[in-house]
């Protein structure tokens, strides 16, 4: 039991202010084609403000293991140590590549909730399906075929297939359920990284256009993907997916023994969560950083799982 509750509604606002500041920190590095510079500097700006806020936090979904990140690294605490006991999901920049090439939808990404509340992810892929709010439960699952997913879901919209848009990560390991998801006639959304945003379209479909996301990216972002859709709306699903028994020995020390386990998405996150993404680029979702003269300009989407509440906040702030 925590000594202090997880009061949401009050750490809300400052949970904005860390996505905020690890965009802005990172705004330098669009365009520059550093990935590791605009990874690093955000992370920075996340850990500093992160320790202004009066949690004792865990960061349980983070950079990496301890040995592999200097900061932000799985099991580092942060916070100033007086306040309610959490847990930490983050991606301090999700789509390094999308930021370094100046490409669409890369975010900084933070969810928070009282510990125990979110699933410790492995640092291997996770097999990924998601769809927006308003459908029956369980209309598409991952045992099924992706054409099959398609043609459930087009009935449960009431369109044909060729009106459904599916949203999947451009790579060799996808070909296959491209070339299923091509022959019932939908339409595909390909993106080439940032897939936290992907699944993030499913629930504003009609702004997004994107009624389905499925395929295999990393499973810390299904954890991040899974607390958002819980504040947003709509169904997740996620399986891990290992390569290798060293991938498994991750899962272990993870505490995870069913290794073939479908998680649905309150099963990823499990308690009330708070949830912050800021746009770094420009997106679907989320405009991203502006900068003018003396200016700097964010749009960040604040949200509470308890609450159903999705706030976007636009920040300008002068520059020094
Ligand atoms: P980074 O921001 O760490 O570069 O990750 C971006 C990302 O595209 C994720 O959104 C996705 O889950 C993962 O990489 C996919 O991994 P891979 O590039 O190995 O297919």
């Amino acid at each position: 039991m925590n000594k202090v509750d997880f009061n949401d509604r009050m750490l809300s606002l400052g949970l904005a202010r860390v996505a905020e500041q690890a965009a802005i920190a990172s705004a330098d590095w669009i365009g520059r084609g550093d990935e590791k510079a605009a990874d690093q500097a955000a992370v920075n700006a996340m850990r500093e403000q992160l320790n202004k806020l009066d949690i004792e936090g865990v960061v349980v979904i983070g950079e990496g293991e301890r040995d592999e990140a200097p900061m932000l690294f799985i099991g580092e605490e942060v916070g100033s140590g007086t306040g309610p006991g959490v847990d930490i999901a983050l991606d301090p920049l999700e789509g390094t590549t999308l930021t370094a090439k100046d490409m669409p939808n890369a975010l900084t990404v933070i969810a928070m909730g009282p510990r125990g509340s979110m699933l410790h992810a492995p640092d291997t892929y996770m097999e990924k399906l998601a769809i927006g709010p308003g459908y029956p439960e369980d209309i598409v699952s991952i045992d099924m075929p992706p054409a099959t997913r398609v043609s459930a879901l087009a009935t449960a919209k009431g369109c044909e297939p060729k009106d459904i848009t599916v949203c999947i990560l451009e790579r060799p390991r996808h070909q296959e359920m491209i070339a299923e998801v091509r022959s019932t006639g939908a339409s595909i959304r390909m993106i080439t990284d940032g897939d936290v945003a992907g699944v993030m379209h499913c629930a504003e479909a009609a702004t997004t256009g994107i009624d389905m996301y499925m395929g295999q990216g990393g499973a810390p972002e299904g954890v991040l993907a899974a607390a958002a859709l819980k504040c947003m709306g709509g169904q997740m699903w996620g399986q891990l997916v290992f390569r290798n028994d060293d991938e498994r020995a991750r899962a272990a020390k993870a505490g995870i023994t069913d290794y073939d386990r479908i998680y649905a998405r309150d099963e990823m996150v499990t308690q009330d969560v708070i949830f912050a993404a800021t746009g770094v680029t420009n997106g679907s979702i989320l405009n991203g950083i502006k900068r003018e003269v003396g200016y700097i300009t964010t749009e960040t989407l604040l949200m509470r799982s308890k609450t159903g509440s999705v706030r976007r906040m636009i920040y300008r702030n002068p520059t020094k």
